[in-house]
């Protein structure tokens, strides 16, 4: 069989030194890699790594191998362009359809998906001008990847750092796998809180449960990998971050309302997949709960924690939102997951049976999609990111 024809364009920023791992992975997972750096990319890697690692001449300019067409037949040979980093010149001159080197020329001739991952300044990437081509790009499908927030060049920090060659691979390889399925979900905005929260008892000690994350990540993931623009409200997971999302960090109920209600306000989905403790200590101790020769424990006084699900169903912060809650169920799987439904009053209900090595920090779950129309959506035993890809197909349907 043929290797999956890849391009990678490299635009010229230092983190193009970051392109030559994902390039490398991409090779050494079986892709035939094309890479198309501009000029101002190879003043940081040369044309020689390029063409070492790829296997293929790594030219810049319309002019070289002319006989070979290579603006035109680069592109149209391509099943994926990835361009990695792409800087803020490049996503104007894609968003503006700008033809002035081989790879603006690739990106007006592909017909594939195109995977944008760009890197640049915290005020670059905030210009409304980058957002505003960040915007169109999306809205035409692309998918671009939201960078992550960390170190920067010199003595900065800030969003625009290039998320991990390894985050960047994963994007790749999802939406290679969708083939020409559309990114269904480009130029929408998503919500997704994962994890398990923690009410403190005291400075060292809280009430958990035994969320791991992993679905709500594999809901990030497989969201970006579709084009959206992904917020991920995480509480007291220790899972990489998604490259392409959002990550904001919480620890109690109380935060993750706060950030959910805060991403919400332009979402066009809010999935609801952490599992957010019902109740709270009353009063939290300064100084460590101490025990007492010869005294009884004091018993622990419970408050309720807000109900972000039922609170957003109920008060869409936009209107025709989709608003998706999970239910846990150890018994009566499906009659209390219809009760739950009702209760909460979101669009679609996600309902797994908990037990033994089911669904807290397994791979793989199997759960049943309910909505109020009476319709059910089983999916059966498999990976997290089947689930996920189901989640989006029945919100993308109500999009539509
Ligand atoms: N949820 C929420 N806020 C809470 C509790 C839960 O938003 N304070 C959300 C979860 O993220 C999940 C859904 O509600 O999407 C199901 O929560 P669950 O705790 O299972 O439902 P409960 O209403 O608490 O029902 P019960 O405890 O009776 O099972």
């Amino acid at each position: 069989m043929d290797k999956p024809k890849v391009v990678l364009g490299v635009s010229g920023g230092i983190a193009a030194y970051k392109a030559c791992e994902l390039l490398r992975r991409l090779t050494e997972s079986g892709h035939d890699v094309r890479v198309v750096p501009t000029a101002a990319a190879l003043h940081f890697v040369g044309e020689a790594t390029w063409s070492a690692l790829s296997g293929h001449p790594a030219g810049t300019q319309v002019w070289e191998s002319v006989h070979e067409v290579p603006h035109v037949r680069i592109g149209q040979e391509a099943q994926l362009v990835v361009v990695a980093p792409a800087t803020a010149d490049m996503l104007a001159k894609a968003a503006h359809g700008l033809a002035d080197d081989l790879l603006t020329n690739t990106l007006l001739t592909a017909r594939c998906p195109v995977v944008f991952a760009p890197a640049m300044h915290t005020e670059m990437w905030e210009n409304p001008a980058t957002q505003e081509n960040v915007a169109t790009l999306r809205r035409r499908g692309a998918v671009v990847i939201e960078p992550a927030v960390g170190r920067l060049t010199g003595v900065d920090t800030g969003k625009g750092r290039l998320p991990d060659p390894e985050e960047i691979f994963e994007v790749c390889r999802r939406v290679l796998a969708r083939g020409t399925r559309p990114a269904d979900l480009a130029g929408r905005h998503v919500v997704i809180s994962a994890g398990g929260t923690r009410e403190p008892l005291d400075p060292v000690r809280f009430l958990g449960n035994r969320s791991s994350g992993k679905q709500g990540y594999a809901l990030a993931r497989t969201a970006v990998a579709r084009g959206a623009r992904v917020t991920l409200v995480a509480a007291n997971t220790e899972l990489p971050d998604p490259a392409g999302a959002d990550v904001v960090r919480v620890g109690t109920a109380v935060q993750l309302r706060e950030a959910v209600l805060k991403a919400a306000a332009d979402a066009d989905a809010v999935v609801m997949a952490a599992a957010v403790a019902d109740f709270r200590p009353a009063r939290y101790a300064e100084g460590k709960i101490k025990k007492r020769d010869g005294e009884e424990p004091a018993p622990v006084e419970l408050v309720r924690n807000p109900d972000v699900l039922a609170e957003l169903s109920a008060d869409r912060p936009r209107p025709g939102q989709v608003v998706v809650g999970f239910a846990a169920e150890t018994d009566d799987v499906l009659a209390n997951g219809r009760a739950k439904l009702a209760r909460k009053g979101c669009d679609l209900l996600v309902v797994n049976e908990v037990g033994e090595r089911k669904t807290f920090g397994a791979e793989a779950s199997e759960a049943v999609v309910l909505a109020p129309d009476g319709s059910e959506t089983p999916v059966p035993f498999g990976p997290k990111e089947a689930l996920a890809e189901t989640v989006w197909d029945l919100v993308a349907r109500r999009f539509s």
